[in-house]
């Protein structure tokens, strides 16, 4: 079981710190080794994903990755720039399906923004496709046509990739509520008049499933009316990216809410949702709990460790429960701690 780390720029390096501490804790037999990704990859080697990383992450079964990014790097030419690294790492490795799942942890209802009877007991999966859509699209640039600039991307989706990405969620909502809800923009996009007809067709594999379709913008606004109406939501890359941030401030936490990316044999990359948090980074409070969870996510989908994986989340309930809040989640009462404290008390718990 080979794991490459990619701790990353801003709090990633401190975040994957626990959590490897907490994978290492588990006496399972894991080889784990480090490598750069983003903006402390460009500085070392002008690459943000460098060959030598490259390497480890395709011999490995799993990646753990903490964030990259961060303002220093925001000039750079578009290859040398943090998030080039990221989307280079999805493409390459085939990671095509994300899971982003948003759970409300009863002790955390306070922190959010939405009353807590409109997000109690929510459970919400949101499966975005990852390497495709306007992302990777082509033409793509910026480009002069009659003596001005023009602006160009590209949304394209094959059917293969839809019903790929499609499979995966009908297959997560039978271990959930067997309820699919698809997104897209069939009223104006051809593109996605073409997801929608593929998710149907596929549909018909799983008879057991109640699929619904709903347009883009009015998923954002049901997101924060009725966000309890969802089981499992599936969508393309772009429209993924915007309704992932999203459903994840229902929890008010973006720092519990873990991630994987999936490929065809389940190698996954894991990462929290949030980002690197450069204002706090180095500081020792960032909340390691998204990074720890994540890799509660690659014991359950890499390493089918079911038993690994509900152990580290029930760690994770109890300190909750226990009262240990970072500074992101704390309310007046409870004990604030640190990340490392935060990592003690997951292991304690363990
Ligand atoms: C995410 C991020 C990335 C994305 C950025 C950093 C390239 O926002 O993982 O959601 O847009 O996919
Ligand atoms: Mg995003």
């Amino acid at each position: 079981m080979k794991i490459c780390v990619l701790p990353g720029d801003g709090i990633g390096p401190e975040i994957t710190a626990e959590a490897v501490r907490v994978l290492k804790a588990l006496g399972l037999e894991f080889e784990m080794e480090e490598a750069l990704l983003g903006g402390c990859a460009v500085d070392a080697t002008g690459n943000p994903y460098p060959e030598a990383t490259q390497k480890l992450a395709r011999a490995a079964d799993a990646v753990l990755l903490g964030a990259v990014g961060g303002p220093q790097w925001d000039n750079n030419p578009r290859e040398q720039r943090p998030e080039r690294g990221l989307l280079g790492i999805r493409k390459d490795l085939g990671l095509f399906a994300n899971l982003r799942p948003a759970v409300l942890y009863p002790e955390l209802a306070n922190a959010s923004t939405l009353k807590p009877e409109v997000v109690a007991g929510l459970d919400i999966l949101i499966v975005r496709e990852l390497t495709g859509d306007i992302y990777f699209g082509q033409p793509r640039g910026i480009e002069t046509r009659n003596g001005e600039r023009v602006g160009v991307n590209t949304m394209v989706y094959s059917e293969s990739e839809i019903r790929r990405i499609a499979r995966v969620a009908f297959e997560a909502a039978r271990k959930r509520n067997r309820k699919v809800c698809s997104v897209d923009k069939m009223n104006v996009l051809e593109c996605t008049q073409l997801w929608r007809d593929v998710v149907i067709e596929t549909a018909r594999d799983y008879p057991d499933i109640e699929l619904s379709h709903m347009l883009v913008d009015n998923c954002a606004m049901q997101l924060v009316r009725n966000p309890k109406q969802f089981d499992v939501v599936v969508t393309g890359n772009m429209f993924g990216d915007i309704l992932s941030d999203e459903a994840s401030m229902l929890t008010g936490s973006i720092g519990m809410l873990p991630s994987a990316s999936l490929d065809e044999k389940n190698k996954g990359l894991y990462e929290p949702s949030h980002g690197s948090a450069p204002d706090i980074a180095g500081k020792g409070v960032a909340n390691p709990l998204a990074t720890i969870l994540s890799a509660a996510m690659m014991l359950r989908y890499t390493f089918n460790n079911e038993t690994a994986a509900n152990r580290v989340e029930n760690a994770v309930k109890k300190v909750l429960a226990q009262g240990f809040r970072t500074g992101d989640i704390y309310e007046p009462g409870m004990k604030r701690v640190g990340t490392k404290e935060m990592g003690d008390a997951v292991l304690a718990a363990l």
